[in-house]
């Protein structure tokens, strides 16, 4: 493509560095949709004849049949998805295929496919969340009343409901949603036509080639049209984040599905036993969703550190923004799916959840915000009286629930039999009926509002 000022070909070793074809191929059809739109331009506005335009409209048509029949052959030695197309055209429809190349560069045609595939992988992306938050949503619905341990410090704090529980991945993962979202609307602008990194002295149209690719509008600035890669940043980013909400959900199954939690069981569905303990049913999927979001935190900051200290306007660095952000797309999109297939397989242990949000003195802040209510007492003083009870509970290894109205009233005198209403986990939950709180009432409005929200 360059033969006018080179004598030889490249090294073996140069070829191998330099070439992306092996990856960027996954942008063929992103390519050959550029190439078409931009070719209509060059028609339209006069800068091709019509019929060397029909001539590579009808040859590009049959570059993408080759390759979507698995008959083109991509070429190392014609280094990218560009040069393989044009190439491979030129074979096809002759000196035609020449003109394809005025007015732009690979450099604004790389951004421009690039960014075509980026705005599917979030749309992609977004998609797949909302059918994990719908998946969240049937079990927080259908396990609204089920109480179990809400933890701080993996200490039991406070009952709260597995659907509270639940709806809490499901506000984080609408907050995702909304980044993929912003991220989509901010890089849907077209840089084809700012050329190598000038723009061009040809009357193109770019707000023609725009439209054509479903883009809102040109971008502004030729320079920063070739130079900018925040738009897969700002996708890996929302992905990342993603990913980081999935795994915790991931490890919470883990700790969930152990013998010594036993909150929830997995069909064997979405488990493994082991080759040599028979009674072992591993939470595979889980655990390797949990490590595969490290791909992507770390294709983020393999894509910073490429672009953090290049100069304007194009560097070859930048054709290593492709291969990290298509391994982790592929790598978030497996998680996802992999997480609302576990989501909508596991069933709660009901018994085992709610004695558990027993244990650990769960209600002591209910008690002292009765001493609160009932007593008029001072928060501060309550909380101490409280932590008294619980002490005198602990030291003869019981629940609070099982304490005498005497033992109660040995520390409090003022203290009635109507404490008890209090110190079950059930009434606990059920009091917590502030805006957000845990009360199944309120979760069933939080699941309500999330549905109407997504359209679900
Ligand atoms: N394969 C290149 C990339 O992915 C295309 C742009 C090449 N531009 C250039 N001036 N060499 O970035």
């Amino acid at each position: 493509m360059w033969g006018g000022r080179f004598e030889r070909g490249p090294a073996e070793i140069m070829e191998r560095i330099n070439a992306s074809i092996d990856f960027d191929r996954k942008l063929h059809a992103q390519d050959i949709a550029g190439s078409k739109a931009h070719a209509a331009m060059l028609v339209a506005q006069g800068i091709i004849a019509s019929d060397d335009g029909e001539k590579i409209q009808a040859g590009l048509d049959a570059v993408k049949a080759e390759i979507d029949e698995g008959r083109f052959e991509f070429r190392r030695d014609r280094e990218d998805i560009h040069l393989n197309v044009e190439a491979r055209l030129a074979e096809l429809i002759g000196p035609a295929a020449g003109r394809l190349h005025t007015a732009r560069s690979r450099n604004d045609q790389v951004a421009t496919d690039f960014r075509l595939w980026v705005r599917d992988a979030a749309d992609r992306l977004s998609g797949q969340a909302t059918d994990l938050v719908a998946a969240l949503l049937d079990q927080a619905e259908t396990h609204a009343d089920v109480v179990m341990p809400g933890f701080t410090h993996l200490q039991v704090a406070q009952p709260i409901t597995f659907g509270h529980h639940l709806m809490a991945y499901v506000a984080m993962l609408e907050r995702d949603i909304g980044r993929l979202r912003d991220a989509r609307a901010r890089l849907n602008e077209c840089p084809l036509g700012a050329a190598a990194l000038a723009g061009t002295s040809f009357p193109i149209d770019r707000f023609a080639t725009a439209a054509a690719l479903g883009f809102d509008r040109p971008t502004a600035n030729s320079l920063d049209s070739v130079s900018s890669r925040d738009f897969a940043l700002e996708y890996l980013a929302a992905a990342s984040i993603l990913g980081v909400h999935l795994s915790r959900l991931a490890e919470e199954i883990v700790i969930w599905t152990s013998a010594q939690f036993r909150f929830i069981t997995l069909t064997d569905a979405f488990t493994t036993g082991s080759s040599i303990m028979p009674q072992k049913r591993n939470p595979d999927a889980a655990e390797l969703s949990r490590a595969k979001v490290g791909r992507v935190i770390g294709a983020l900051n393999a894509l910073l550190i490429v672009m953090k200290g290049l100069p304007l306007a194009y560097a070859k660095d930048m054709q290593e923004d492709k291969e990290p952000t298509f391994e982790a797309a592929e790598a978030i999109e497996l998680v996802v799916a992999a997480m609302a297939g576990m989501v909508r397989d596991m069933t709660p242990n009901a018994p085992v959840l709610k004695a558990a949000a027993g244990t650990g003195f769960s209600t002591a802040t209910d008690l002292a915000d009765w001493l609160v209510r009932a007593l008029n007492m001072p928060f501060r003083e309550a909380h101490h009286v409280t932590g008294r009870i619980v002490k005198l509970a602990e030291t003869r290894g019981i629940d609070l629930d099982a304490l005498s109205l005497a033992d109660m009233q040995g520390i409090e005198p003022r203290i009635t039999a109507a404490v008890f209403d209090v110190l079950s986990v059930d009434n606990s939950v059920a009091s917590r009926v502030s805006f957000g709180g845990t009360a199944p009432s309120g979760v069933r409005l939080q699941i309500a509002a999330a549905r109407t929200r997504l359209g679900l």
